[in-house]
């Protein structure tokens, strides 16, 4: 994956936003956004953030909080870890 890209995953049944930001750094978060039920993963990166195509709520990718709204909702977070060329995530 290349900085600034996403990767819809499914683990366990989870979906999960597996994203590379900007500064190629890997987040692991909720696919889903808290506002309108839509793919995070269909969104666009910016630095470390993602925003919902639908209307536009960015979403930290660390924290998982909404920086803007309408979304007011946190997306989970999960651990992503780089093995190798692997990227492992560790749902909560
Ligand atoms: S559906 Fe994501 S901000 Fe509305």
């Amino acid at each position: 994956m290349s900085p600034g890209s996403t990767k819809l995953v499914v683990i366990e049944g989870t979906e999960v936003a597996l994203v590379r930001d900007d500064f190629g750094d890997f987040h692991a978060i909720g696919d889903t956004c808290t506002h309108g039920a839509v793919s995070l993963s269909d969104g666009e990166v910016e630095g470390r953030t993602i925003e919902c195509w639908l209307h536009g709520s960015t979403f930290d990718l660390v924290t998982g909080r909404p920086l803007c709204l309408p979304a007011t909702v946190p997306v989970p977070v999960f651990t992503a870890t780089v093995d190798g060329t692997d990227v492992l995530v560790e749902l909560n």
